[in-house]
């Protein structure tokens, strides 16, 4: 099979020829049809994220392809079928042991798991665990890509799952101008939110938002003057905030994160998502007396993936609220760069490895 091999950080991927993947017990192998590339998949080719991964490597986190073969455990998967494959892979003997297929390992712990799947969806074929593979249904071919979209989708919808979103509630999402905290904003009203109040310095693309979502998005810009942005939140909000998802990355200043996250009114959850690495410096007496739940969410449970399914399939989710661009399999470090150029919320780019 045809793969894009990243064989050292700071190199271009190279098509190679592989031998097939071979699934055993607990595997499925993949025909991978469509693989999204992330805005931040150059930072880490080139190495500045610092990523755990071992080279060489097919590099590409999880996609939407079709069954090839199964292993003799598999009771209900068949070849054929259209598949979303989930590249959270978690021990089977230590659940917090994880990866993300294609991507990254987390910890030296999980360095078995990586070593047998440390290749990803940027190829012909992929090897898959068997549960990491859901079934979507028919699709047309075509709008593979498009439904490249779960992955986007799924990550804030970990979150707001983590957070227990109630329809009718007021959400905060910060960094909502970006890919993910953009989709927060879709799941989120999906969901049944009452208000999402969507913060980012870029007023355009919040304005986009608003207008795409419609009156229950509120955009705030963000000036990085922190009194005066947790004003404007505020007022905004014109009552109280009752969950914050925070997609926020690591160049976001503290103040930023401050801003956002103290907007949470008594008794809210704060949800951290994003990719900030400083100490928080919360005030202790403001989360005790203010009674807040803050937690971290890294993805989403297994079980979110049918229901995000059913969401799309209801109509709930528009795949089409995507601006999709599509390369083949040849042409992925153009992908690559396309997507770090074009970050956004409406933004999807997607590798097409059925398209040679
Ligand atoms: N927890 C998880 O499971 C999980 C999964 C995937 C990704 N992540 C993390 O989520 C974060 C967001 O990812 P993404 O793909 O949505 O990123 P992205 O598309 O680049 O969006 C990030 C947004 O942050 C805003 N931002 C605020 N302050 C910034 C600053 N000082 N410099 C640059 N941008 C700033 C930018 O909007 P404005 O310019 O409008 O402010 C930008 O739109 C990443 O850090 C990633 O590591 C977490």
């Amino acid at each position: 099979m045809k793969a894009a091999v990243l064989n050292a950080f700071g190199e271009t991927l190279k098509i190679e020829t592989l031998p097939d993947p071979t699934p055993g017990a607990g595997s499925v192998a993949i025909d991978v049809a469509a693989a999204g590339v992330t805005a931040y998949a150059a930072n880490v080719f080139n190495g500045s994220r610092n990523y755990r991964l071992e080279l060489p490597a097919v590099p590409g986190p999880g996609g939407i392809g079709r069954v090839r073969s199964v292993g003799p455990d598999a009771t209900r998967l068949q070849p054929g079928d259209w598949v979303f494959c989930e590249p959270t892979i978690r021990a089977r003997d230590e659940a917090s042991n994880q990866i993300l297929q294609g991507w990254t390992y987390r910890t030296d712990a999980a360095l078995p798991l990586h070593r047998l799947y440390r290749n990803g969806s940027y190829a012909e074929q992929m090897m898959v665990p068997t549960e990491n593979v859901t079934r979507i249904g028919e699709i047309d071919p075509k709008d593979a890509g498009r439904w490249c979209g779960l992955s986007r989708l799924l990550v804030p919808y970990g979150g707001l799952w983590a957070g227990d979103l109630k329809a009718s509630e007021t959400l905060l999402v910060s960094g909502a101008t970006g890919g993910f905290g953009g989709a927060g904003v879709a799941v989120a009203l999906a969901m049944g939110a009452g208000q999402v109040v969507a913060t980012g310095r870029n007023a355009q693309t919040l304005d986009d938002l608003a207008v795409r979502f419609g009156p229950r998005v509120v955009p705030v810009p963000m000036t990085g003057d922190e009194a005066a942005d947790r004003g404007a939140i505020a007022k905004a909000a014109g009552g109280p905030i009752d969950m914050v998802l925070d997609f926020l990355p690591r160049e976001a200043s503290l103040g930023q994160v401050h801003a956002n996250l103290m907007a949470v009114r008594h008794g809210g959850r704060i949800i951290l998502m994003g990719g900030v690495r400083a100490e928080l410096g919360l005030d202790y007496n403001w989360l005790m007396h203010g009674e807040i739940t803050m937690r971290g969410v890294w993805m989403y449970p297994p079980q979110a993936v049918p229901r995000m399914v059913q969401m799309v399939r209801s109509g709930l989710i528009d795949l089409g609220q995507f601006d999709l661009a599509e390369f083949p399999l040849d042409e992925a470090n153009a992908a690559v760069a396309y997507a770090a150029a074009n970050a956004g919320p409406r933004q999807l780019t997607v590798i097409r490895p059925d398209k040679g």
